[in-house]
């Protein structure tokens, strides 16, 4: 099974790009679904025909999905939403704030994660394209799975002892006891979680592509996107620069575009290297329906079947040197900025002062680290090198 994971500013063509992926695979004879999680229905444009909620045929080997986070997350989350919310309003707290505070960070966006996890049970499709909505920050949705484990592993940890003792703790602390279901839930959430997690960091199976167009706003996003997924460990193998501006544009109005298209693609051949990038121009028209996505995917795919590695690119490695254990993380945008790193529990959180803006990474460390400290860190070839030593007090 292949993840295509399509992301970018909004209105790059994720949506669009995404679904003639989809054709182009389905083309190919792959079982193709193209998931979309975007409330304003855009699959449905692209696509010229409805898209609903459970998987809809749109051609031979072709589904598309509509899903709705919010309902996602409710019918995976109300129980134990239901039952953080009551240990809050235990305590006193207006039922209100008790459910704000009881919702997990990334919710919705776990979410769609889990309805990934269902389509690929089902082992229905060979290739699962996900379109992503309109936001700057549409990947951390992919990281929530990392993060929602390790939430989920301290609630347990609150949950179990409660369980065990359940009524008799009860009136003590003035805590409800969680019951069976609750628990079973849990179970069930944090193993889909580590399944969904264990799909995205595989390269052979997970692949990110970045949308992206000539100008700088989409470019710097499309770094910062990139920066972020190399370390979180996801594996970009493609970018699409797509609404290039033809050579046939001639108007003198259009001088200046062009000019600044070409130093912006020279701009992203330089710093996506070596990933590879591919380019989409922009049409007379929006590209709407199979006939015309089929041209634009004729234009950008050629005769390559999509389903293919692009680039495979480094991952986090850890390696051990005299008495140092280093953890080498792919930076690949990154030269002589500014860095501070701060370690806080089992995290490592990375302030990055980037061409493309800040950028907080928060690194998970393995736990051989734990009883390590930091001694130092360093910045080199395009990777960041974290030195660890053995505790000595
Ligand atoms: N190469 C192209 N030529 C002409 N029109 C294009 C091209 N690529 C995208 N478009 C048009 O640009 C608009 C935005 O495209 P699309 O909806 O795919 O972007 P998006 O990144 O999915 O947007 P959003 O962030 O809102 O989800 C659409 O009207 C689409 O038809
Ligand atoms: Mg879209």
């Amino acid at each position: 099974m292949r993840i295509l994971y399509f992301t970018g500013k909004g209105g790059t063509g994720k949506s669009v790009v995404s679904a003639l992926t989809a054709l182009r695979l389905a083309e190919y004879g792959h079982r193709t679904i193209l998931v979309s999680s975007d409330p304003a229905h855009s699959i449905r444009d692209v696509l010229n025909g409805e898209v609903g909620r459970d998987p809809t045929k749109i051609t031979s080997n072709f589904y598309a999905i509509n899903i709705d986070p919010v309902l996602e997350a409710a019918r995976h989350y109300s129980v134990i939403l239901d039952y953080i919310a009551s240990v809050f309003k235990a305590r006193g707290i207006d039922e209100i704030l008790a459910y704000e505070i009881a919702s997990l960070p990334g919710m919705t966006g776990i979410a769609t994660m889990l309805k990934l996890d269902m389509l690929a049970a089902t082992e229905e499709y060979d290739v699962i394209v996900i379109d992503t909505v309109p936001s700057g920050e549409a990947l951390r949705y992919l990281y929530v799975p990392a993060i929602m484990g390790k939430i989920s592993r301290r609630f347990m940890k609150i949950i179990y002892p409660l369980a065990d003792i359940g009524k008799i703790f009860e009136p003590v602390v003035g805590i409800p006891a969680p019951s069976k279901d609750i628990i079973k839930r849990e179970i069930e959430l944090l193993e889909m979680i580590e399944r969904v997690r264990g799909y995205l960091v595989n390269p052979d199976i997970t692949s990110i592509r970045l949308v992206a167009n000539p100008d700088s706003f989409s470019i710097a996003n499309t770094r910062r996107t990139y920066i972020q997924a190399s370390i979180y460990g996801l594996n970009t193998d493609l970018i699409i620069m797509n609404k290039i501006l033809p050579e046939e544009v001639t108007d003198p109005f259009f001088h200046e575009w062009l000019d600044g298209q070409s130093r912006y693609i020279n701009e992203a051949v330089n710093s996506f290297k070596p990933v590879p990038i591919k380019f989409l121009r922009l049409f007379k028209k929006e590209l709407k329906g199979l006939s015309q996505l089929r041209l634009a995917a004729d234009e950008l795919y050629g005769d390559e079947d999509p389903i293919k590695i692009y680039h495979k690119g480094d991952l986090i490695n850890i390696e051990r040197e005299d008495d140092y254990l280093i953890i080498k993380y792919p930076t690949p945008f990154l030269s002589k900025k500014d860095l501070e790193i701060e370690r806080i529990g089992d995290e490592l959180i990375i302030h990055l002062y980037t061409d493309a803006g800040p950028i907080d990474l928060v690194v998970p460390l393995p736990t051989i680290t734990f009883k390590m400290n930091i001694v130092k860190a360093k910045l080199m070839n395009r990777y960041l090198y974290i030195y660890f030593k053995g505790d000595q007090g």
